[in-house]
Order: C-alpha cells, then sequence, then structure tokens
C-alpha cells in the first residue's frame, strides 16, 4: 500500500516542557498517513495545533493570545478566498480548562488532552464533517501509547527524546502537573526498548528519556534497569533521563551514574526551596539535609556529574529567612545550571488558595538575587573546563561556515571547527574558551598533528 502524497499543511507549535516536543512529534507522525506534512509557519496550514503548557500563568495566556492572532489570520485567509484552517488546542491547556477554552476562543475547532493524540486522525475528521463533539480529555495513557508509539520517524537527527513515563502522584501543592496529565503511568520496558532500536538503526546516538517523574519508572528494576537495558543497544552511546523527583532517586540508579559509562554526568534534580517550612508546605517530602546527602552521594559514585535542578521563589509564606536558606542550598551543593520561576499561583492547587501570598516585587527581587548566583556557578562550572578535553556528540552545523555544534557529556552546547561527516560521531575537543551558556574548542586531533 503506497501512502498517500502529503497535500495538507500541518503547523503545530509546542510550548512547555520536552514531553510536549515528543507529544509534538507523535501528532504529527499519526497525522502523516492523512497527507498532512509539517510546514514552519502558521500562514496557509490547513491544521494548525497548539501544543500548550499550564505550569504558569504566562505560559497559559500566551496560548490565548496566539488564538486571537490565528483567529485573525484565518478571516484574512477567508475574506481572500483561501480555505479555512482548522484550529486545534491540545496539551496541558486543553487537558485543564477544555470547555473555557472554547468559550474564551469560539474560533477553536478541537480540543484535545495529551491522552487522547492517537485519536486525532478521527477527531479531526469528525470536526470536519460537524462542528459537535470538539473536546477529547480523556485519561488512558495506555491507549495513546499503544497508538502513537513506534512509527515512521524523519530520519536524521542525532539526538532524540523518548517518553518512558507520564503523569504525577506527588502533588507538590503549586503544581497543575498531576492534574493535566493525571497519575503515574510508565511505559513497559519492551515497547520503549523497542522504540530505541529503531531509533539507534535510524542514527540516533544519543536518548533522553522523559517522564514527569522519568526516575518512578516502574518496571522491574526501575530506570537503572531500563537505563541499562538500553545501554546494550548497539549504536547507542548516551542515555539521559529527565525530570527526577529527589524521592524517586534510589541506590540502583545512583549506582548506574557510577559504573555505566552510557549514562551521561548530569542530573536534573529539582529541589525549589532551601527552607524545609516551605518544603513541607509545597508537600515536596524530602528536607534541604536530605537533598543535600542525596547529592553527596551521588557525587561519591560519579564525582564529576552536572547538576541542575527548578527552584521558586515567592512560595506562600516565604520569608527573607526561607530564601535565605535557598541561597546557601545552592551554595552547598554547585548547580552547573538550573531553571528559576516565581511562584505562580494555580487556580485549583492547594498552594493558591493559602495564606501569605508574596508580593510581586519581593518574588522579582529574590528571583534576581538567586538568578545573580547561579549565573556565577554556571560560568565557573563552564569555565572549569577550558583547557579539558571533552568527548562531543556533533550534531548540527553552526553559525559560522565550518563550525559543528554538539554537547559535552554535562550537555553544554561546545561549537568547534569541524568536517560535516563528523555529524553524528563523538569526537574529543579540547576547551578552549567558556561562556554562560556555551563551550568551544579545537579538535583534539589536529592539536596532536600541529
Ligand atoms: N516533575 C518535575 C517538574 C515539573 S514542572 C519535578 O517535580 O521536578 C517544572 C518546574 O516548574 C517545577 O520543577 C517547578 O520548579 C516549576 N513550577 C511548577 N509549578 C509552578 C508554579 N505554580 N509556579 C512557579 N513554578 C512552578
Ligand atoms: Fe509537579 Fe511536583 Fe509532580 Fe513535579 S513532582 S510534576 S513539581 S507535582
Ligand atoms: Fe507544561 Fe504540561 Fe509540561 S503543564 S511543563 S507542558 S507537563
Amino acid at each position: 500500500m503506497s501512502e498517500p502524497a502529503p497535500s495538507k499543511r500541518l503547523f503545530i507549535k509546542t510550548y512547555g516542557c520536552q514531553m510536549n516536543v515528543y507529544d509534538s512529534e507523535r501528532m504529527a507522525d499519526v497525522l502523516s498517513p492523512l497527507g498532512y506534512a509539517i510546514t514552519d509557519e502558521p500562514q496557509g496550514a490547513d491544521l494548525v495545533v497548539l501544543n500548550t503548557c499550564h505550569i504558569r500563568e504566562k505560559a497559559t495566556e500566551k496560548v490565548y493570545s496566539e488564538l486571537g492572532k490565528l483567529k485573525e489570520m484565518r478571516e484574512e485567509a477567508l475574506a481572500q478566498g483561501g480555505a479555512r484552517s482548522t484550529i486545534v488546542v491540545a496539551g496541558c491547556v486543553a487537558q485543564a480548562e477544555g470547555e473555557e477554552i472554547m468559550r474564551r476562543q469560539p474560533a477553536v475547532d478541537l480540543v484535545v488532552g495529551p491522552q487522547a493524540y492517537h485519536q486525532l486522525p478521527e477527531l479531526i475528521a469528525r470536526t470536519h464533517r460537524a462542528r459537535g463533539e470538539r473536546l477529547s480529555a480523556d485519561f488512558a495513557p495506555e491507549a495513546k501509547f499503544d497508538a502513537l508509539a513506534p512509527t515512521a520517524r524523519k530520519p536524521g537527527g542525532v539526538t532524540a527524546f523518548l517518553t518512558v513515563q507520564e503523569g504525577c502522584d506527588k502533588f507538590c501543592t503549586f503544581c497543575v502537573v498531576p492534574y493535566t496529565r493525571g497519575g503515574e503511568y510508565s511505559r513497559p520496558v519492551e515497547t520503549v526498548e523497542a522504540e530505541a532500536r529503531e531509533l539507534a538503526a535510524q542514527g540516533v546516538r544519543e536518548v533522553t528519556l522523559l517522564g514527569q517523574n522519568v526516575n518512578a519508572h516502574a518496571g522491574e528494576g526501575g530506570l537503572a534497569a531500563l537505563v541499562r537495558t538500553l545501554a546494550r543497544i548497539e549504536g547507542l552511546d548516551r542515555i539521559r533521563y529527565t525530570t527526577s523527583h529527589p524521592r524517586d532517586m534510589d541506590d540502583a540508579l545512583i549506582a548506574a551514574h557510577g559504573d555505566l559509562p552510557e549514562l551521561m554526568p548530569y542530573l536534573h534534580l529539582p529541589v525549589q526551596s532551601g527552607s524545609d517550612r516551605i518544603l513541607k508546605a509545597m508537600n515536596r517530602a524530602h528536607t534541604a539535609e536530605s537533598y543535600v546527602r542525596l547529592i553527596e552521594k551521588i557525587r561519591a559514585a560519579r564525582p564529576d556529574i552536572a547538576i541542575s535542578g527548578d527552584f521558586i521563589v515567592g512560595f506562600p509564606g516565604e520569608r527573607d529567612g526561607d530564601f535565605e536558606a535557598t541561597l546557601s542550598l545552592v551554595r552547598e551543593v554547585g548547580y552547573a545550571t538550573a531553571f528559576t520561576f516565581k511562584y505562580s499561583r494555580r487556580p485549583g492547587t492547594p498552594a493558591a488558595a493559602m495564606p501569605g501570598q508574596v508580593a510581586e516585587a519581593v518574588k522579582d527581587e529574590r528571583l534576581a538575587r538567586l538568578n545573580a548566583l547561579l549565573d556565577e556557578q554556571a560560568r565557573a562550572f563552564n569555565a572549569a573546563q577550558v583547557g579539558k578535553t571533552l568527548p562531543v556528540l556533533f550534531e548540527r552545523k553552526g553559525r559560522h561556515p565550518g563550525q559543528l555544534v554538539g554537547r559535552s557529556p554535562y550537555l553544554q552546547a561546545v561549537h568547534a571547527l569541524a568536517p560535516d561527516r563528523m555529524i553524528g560521531q563523538i569526537v574529543p575537543v579540547r576547551i578552549e574558551e567558556a561562556a554562560r551558556m556555551s563551550l568551544g574548542g579545537v579538535l583534539a586531533k589536529e592539536l596532536e598533528s600541529v
């Protein structure tokens, strides 16, 4: 059976985390047999999908302003005799406020939650036939993955994301994810392995395992066993995973960081705050002390590991002393990189109703101070690589002629002058310069030959 030639244009805009990036690729996969081919701009697209994020208020508001623009664009196109585009809202905003999206922006044709993407072809067909049933947001992760798993992926990429776990049962009091993504669900090891094999066969050298709580993977032996299984796949030389929760960081996974060369020395382990009082109110189930001890244990297994984290400033009730505790935790741990956020009040979460909501100006000031400290640490971490030779997996051409860009084991972007044929290869690069976000170097081989 030959596939129909692509005749319709599909534009997908992705917001939020890497799980959404993965999901967007899967949506493109299920729609391609219907003749939809990806286009880079919404103008002239037959189908526009916004894959949305609900994590903070700003993220959500962006979606509504984008929808306003899409509506205008559609009206202009219709006035000029063009075809009517179909507008779909997917992702976590779709899950959380489906009904409200329809009310606030009637131009939306279809709202589809993260667990219903395998039904997209059918839902879109139905939307085209009638303007009824516009909402699909049931939780059924198993059905989703069964239907979406390894399909024909565009070849060529050196790195890939692979979702292995979805959802969250942790219910941190500030967070919407347990409501938008449902409870924890782990994909079976065999299906993950099959997908990883297919990726490797297509030339992927590095895979990043994704999950809202990826280290809670419930396969036998946990995430450590899954990582060890994948490490045996020929051609798959680098494995990463994100995001982890401190309470699921078990000894087996820590041991894997110590003895498995394929497991990259980078760990994103959000702490959120350094104050035990605030951590308790957040329902994080770890203390500053237990987190620091955990980091020590991980560093004992893998001393050079790059630690990354997430922080929230201005959680309800956060006083100056709590914030100072966060700064001192940062000083104690020493981060290679980090993501920082001002607390955003999310309707329906317990923290939204807590007393002691912090003034915006205070949040701004704390965020600036925290960022300054983390920035210093990031620069120091990068500067410490200068003079070292690091194995770099080249991914693509750089901005300057003759340059390639890749990643160090610590996830730093590294650029160097190198021939195109080295894309997809892991090559020793001597690091000569360091900036806040990236490193520059020279192929170690070339240094030898001079
Ligand atoms: N599952 C991951 C993170 C998911 S959300 C974990 O537990 O670490 C990514 C980050 O967004 C969180 O780590 C947190 O720092 C931030 N975040 C979540 N909800 C937030 C809110 N209401 N306001 C500000 N930041 C928030
Ligand atoms: Fe949100 Fe907490 Fe779950 Fe992470 S662990 S997704 S922050 S509820
Ligand atoms: Fe956002 Fe949903 Fe990811 S809320 S951070 S897109 S899980």
